[in-house]
C-alpha cells in the first residue's frame, strides 16, 4: 500500500477504522476549486522566492490545473489512502509531474493551506447566498407594491390590532431580510483574511510573500499572527450566527403564513407547487414548504452551537478537532441557500384572499381611532383611551359593534363626540391616518418599497 504523505515517523500502520474516522476527502472534496487555486498561488510564491524555476512553476501549475478538470468533469479518481482533500489534490499531481510535485508544499501547512481554502471557499459561498436573499428580498417587495390595496387585521399576541395593509406586514419580513442582507456583508472583510504563508504555526521561513498571495487569491488582509491564522475559525462561528439569525427571519416569516393559510384565518393559499397532501386525508393540502422552512432553521442553530461547542475548549493553533469545522458550515450553506430559494418560489406563488383578509376586520379594531378623534378634540389621551374602552364595553353588553352605537349612546360617555365621529369607522381612513414615516398607509408603503428598492439596486 501506499505510504501516507506524513508517513516518516511511522512504522506502525493505520487502524482501518481509524483511517475512515479521521478521513475528511468525503465532505472536503467541495473545496477542490479553491483548493486547487490555493496551491497555483503558493507555486507562483514559491517561484518569486527561487523555490521553483519558473520552468517548474509552470509544469506545478499545469498539473495542478489538470487535476482541477479531473474534479470538474468527474474523473478524478479517489483512492483510498486519500486522507482530505489537500492531501489527494498533491498526490494526484505527484503522479502527473512526478517528484517536482513534492516541491509545492514547501514552508506550507495543511494547517494554513485548510484555513485559506475554508476562508476561499466561504466567500464565494456568500456571493451566491447573496444573490440568492436578494432575489427572495425583491420577490417580496415586488409583490408588496402590487398589492397595497389589501387590508388585514394587524396582531399583537396574535389578538386584532388595529387594520394594516398586506404588503406592509410583507414588508415587515423584507426589511428583516434586507437587515441580513447588510451584515452578511459586514462580514465579508473578516472572512477575507489570508492565512497561507503562515505555515503550520510559526510562519513561514522562505519569506513567501504574502502580500502577493493575498492579491493572487483576493484576499483583503493578511493574517498578521501566524499562531492566529491556522486556528481561528471565528469566521465560521459568525457566518453560522449569521444563518441562524436569517434563518428566525425566515422562520417567524413562514409562522404568519402558516397561520394565515389555515381555514380558520383563510387569508392566503399556497400554490400547489409548495403544498403537499396526505397520505390518509384526502381533503388536506399542507403548507410543508412553509413548515420546512420553519422547522430547518433548527438544524442550522444546531450547526452553530455544535461548533460553537467544539471551539471552546481548544488550545492555540491547530487542531484536529477544527476539521469538524466542514460539515456544519456546508450544511448551514446548503440550508440557508435551499430555504432563500423555496421562500421566493412560495412568495411570488401564493395566493392572497382580500376579501377574506377584510372579512376579518372588526370595528373594535378602530377604538384606537375613536380614542384618538376626541384627542383631536382636544382630549388629552389617558382619558379618551378610558371613554373609547367604555364604548367597547357597551358595544358587547348589547352584542352591537361599536359603530353601531348611537351618537346619543357615545355622547352619554363624553360630550365632545360630534355627528363627525361616523367617519372614524371606516377601516381605509384608519389605515390612511397612519402617514408618518413607517406607518401603514399606502404613501409610506409605497415609500418602503422604495427605500428597499434602492437598497436592493445599490451596487
Ligand atoms: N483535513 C484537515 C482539516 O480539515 C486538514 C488539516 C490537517 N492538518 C493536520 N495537521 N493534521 O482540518
Amino acid at each position: 500500500t501506499k505510504k501516507k504523505l506524513w508517513g516518516g515517523r511511522f512504522t506502525g500502520k493505520t487502524d482501518p477504522l481509524m483511517h475512515a474516522f479521521n478521513q475528511s476527502l468525503r465532505y472536503d472534496q467541495r473545496m477542490h476549486a479553491v483548493d486547487i487555486k490555493g496551491s497555483i498561488a503558493y507555486a507562483k510564491a514559491l517561484a518569486l522566492k527561487g523555490i521553483l524555476t519558473a520552468e517548474e512553476r509552470d509544469k506545478t501549475v499545469k498539473g495542478l490545473e489538470i487535476v482541477g478538470k479531473e474534479w470538474d468533469d468527474g474523473v478524478f479518481q479517489v483512492q483510498a489512502d486519500d486522507e482530505d482533500i489537500h492531501t489527494a489534490n498533491e498526490r494526484r499531481l505527484t503522479e502527473l509531474i512526478g517528484p517536482l510535485g513534492g516541491r509545492l508544499h514547501t514552508g506550507r501547512s495543511r494547517n494554513d493551506q485548510v484555513a485559506t481554502d475554508m476562508r476561499l471557499w466561504l466567500l464565494d459561498q456568500v456571493e451566491e447566498i447573496q444573490a440568492a436573499l436578494k432575489d427572495l428580498v425583491s420577490v417580496m417587495v415586488e409583490r408588496a407594491d402590487k398589492e397595497k390595496d389589501a387590508l388585514l387585521p394587524g396582531y399583537t399576541h396574535l389578538q386584532r390590532g388595529q387594520p394594516i395593509r398586506w404588503s406592509h406586514l410583507l414588508l415587515s419580513h423584507a426589511f428583516s431580510l434586507q437587515s441580513d442582507l447588510q451584515r452578511l456583508q459586514e462580514l465579508k472583510p473578516r472572512i477575507s483574511i489570508l492565512p497561507l504563508g503562515c505555515g503550520a504555526l510559526a510562519g513561514n521561513p522562505f519569506l513567501v510573500d504574502r502580500q502577493f498571495l493575498a492579491g493572487e487569491l483576493g484576499f483583503q488582509s493578511i493574517a498578521e499572527n501566524s499562531l492566529w491564522g491556522v486556528g481561528d475559525r471565528d469566521f465560521i462561528i459568525e457566518f453560522l450566527m449569521w444563518a441562524s439569525l436569517s434563518m428566525t427571519h425566515i422562520s417567524r416569516m413562514a409562522e404568519d403564513l402558516i397561520i394565515y393559510s389555515t381555514a380558520e384565518f383563510g387569508f392566503i393559499s399556497l400554490s400547489d407547487a409548495y403544498s403537499t397532501g396526505s397520505s390518509m386525508m384526502p381533503q388536506k393540502k399542507n403548507a410543508d414548504s412553509l413548515e420546512l422552512l420553519r422547522g430547518k432553521s433548527g438544524r442550522v442553530f444546531g450547526n452553530m452551537a455544535g461548533f460553537l461547542m467544539t471551539l471552546k475548549g481548544l488550545p492555540s493553533t491547530y487542531n484536529k478537532d477544527l476539521q469538524e469545522d466542514k460539515e456544519p458550515l456546508f450544511d448551514a450553506v446548503d440550508t440557508v441557500s435551499a430555504c432563500f430559494h423555496i421562500a421566493e418560489g412560495v412568495i411570488a406563488t401564493l395566493e392572497i384572499h382580500p376579501s377574506k383578509m377584510r372579512d376579518a376586520l372588526t370595528m373594535d379594531m378602530l377604538a384606537t381611532d375613536l380614542a384618538d378623534y376626541l384627542v383631536r378634540k382636544g382630549i388629552p389621551f389617558r382619558e379618551t383611551h378610558h371613554i373609547s374602552g367604555r364604548a367597547v364595553a357597551l358595544a358587547e353588553s348589547r352584542k352591537v359593534q361599536i359603530s353601531d352605537l348611537s351618537l346619543e349612546d357615545l355622547r352619554e360617555l363624553c360630550d365632545r363626540f360630534e355627528p363627525d365621529v361616523k367617519d372614524v369607522f371606516d377601516f381605509e381612513a384608519s389605515v390612511e391616518k397612519r402617514d408618518a414615516i413607517g406607518g401603514t398607509s399606502k404613501r409610506m408603503v409605497e415609500r418602503q418599497v422604495r427605500v428597499l428598492r434602492e437598497i436592493l439596486h445599490a451596487p
